[in-house]
């Protein structure tokens, strides 16, 4: 099969990108590179078949000749990012994937797999069982707010002929050619490793299912490929029934690893308004061919071997090099792109 993978330059993507080969398919990138560069020494990128360097905004028709379904992940990803500008999420987030998903239906590409986000459920509070695909939304930013308009306008396209499904994924961590530190367990681990501190702002008490780059991709590619039937205009949770965590269990986990480390709960942000349970089942039981790989445990493991083989001081970690927003504060410092973030030529 040929995919086509937007966002094939970030975190997730590149990963993505190995594992759609592996599994013999053909991969077109399509990404406008913002984090092109940021690959740390020793690390190498894994390419497609076949690059287009293009904004999202401007995709064109001729980029989705041959493609036979996409796997929408160009975006800006995370919280924080729709914090910069909201309505540059929207313009990106929402806007882009409708456009990518009325040229996809006219050019007869009948799958259209999305990276929705299991913060569209975002204060959830403590609810008496997890949150299945059929709970209310709740989004509290920007970035979930694009992910319910998002699947809400590619259902809308849904008929015979074209069949979107969303993947709202749990929070990611795991390593990549583009690792990233501004995600919870990452982060707190790179914290350990630098600073012998596993320190968490808030209370520690709200839930944060988590997953790894690896089962994100492999869920990904499971619904490109699966029968039309079992995942027409569905939604999906991705992530495992035993990873939903409260973030106190995770920095637990974190300092157990980083022997030097010390754990502390400074409560200082209170208890964060994001907080949700999931319920993974819907996926482990219809999404043909979906088995999560990876444990906490497991994901620990990798990033603090990550991090001392790598050697990383405190300013790399927390540099642009594996923060994104400040790699797009420094892409629009240098004026390699405008306010609005578009490439200045
Ligand atoms: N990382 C997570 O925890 C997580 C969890 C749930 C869902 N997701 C979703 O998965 C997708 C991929 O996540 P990621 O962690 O790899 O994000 P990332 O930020 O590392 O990568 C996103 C990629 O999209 C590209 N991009 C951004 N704006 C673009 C534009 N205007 N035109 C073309 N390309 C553009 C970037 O250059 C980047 O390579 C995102 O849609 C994200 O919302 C991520």
């Amino acid at each position: 099969m040929h995919l086509l993978i937007t966002g094939n330059t970030g975190f997730i993507g590149p990963v993505m990108t190995r594992l759609a080969k592996a599994w013999g398919h053909e991969v077109t990138g399509l990404d406008v590179g913002y984090f092109k560069d940021n690959i740390p020494a020793g690390r190498a990128d894994i390419p497609p078949d076949r690059q287009i360097w293009r904004d999202i905004r401007e995709v064109q028709a001729s980029d989705l000749d041959g493609v036979d379904a996409i796997i929408h992940l160009a975006g800006l990803s995370n919280d924080p990012m729709g914090a910069l500008n909201a309505q540059l999420t929207y313009d990106i987030n929402l806007d882009s994937t409708i456009r990518l998903g009325e040229l996809a239906k006219q050019a007869g590409i009948g799958r259209f797999v999305f990276a929705s986000s299991c913060s569209i459920y975002g204060a959830a509070g403590e609810s008496p069982a997890p949150l299945d695909e059929t709970a209310p939304f709740n989004p509290v930013s920007a970035y979930a707010v694009s992910k319910v308009k998002s699947e809400e306008g590619l259902s809308a396209l849904a008929d015979d002929h074209f069949s979107p499904v969303f993947m709202r994924n749990a929070t990611a961590y795991g390593v990549s050619p583009r690792t990233r530190f501004d995600l919870v367990l990452n982060n707190l681990a790179g914290w350990a490793h630098t600073a012998n501190i596993v320190k968490v702002m808030s209370d520690g008490t709200p839930w944060r299912p988590l997953v790894h780059i690896e089962d994100i991709s492999r869920a990904a590619l499971s619904a490109a490929t699966a029968p039309r039937a079992t995942v027409h205009n569905q939604a999906f949770n991705i992530g495992r029934d035993d990873a939903n965590y409260q973030v106190r269990d995770i920095a637990e986990a974190v300092r157990d690893a980083f022997r030097n480390a010390v754990l502390e709960i400074t409560g200082e942000t209170g208890g964060d308004s994001r907080s949700y349970r999931v319920s993974f089942d819907k996926a482990l039981t219809r999404l043909p061919g979906f088995a999560p790989e990876w444990t906490l445990e497991k994901g620990v493991e990798e990033i603090a071997r990550f991090l001392r083989e790598g050697g990383l001081s405190d300013q790399t970690f927390d540099s642009r090099l594996f923060i994104r927003l400040k790699q797009l504060q420094h892409l629009m410092d240098s004026k390699t792109v405008d306010g609005n973030l578009r490439v200045l030529a």
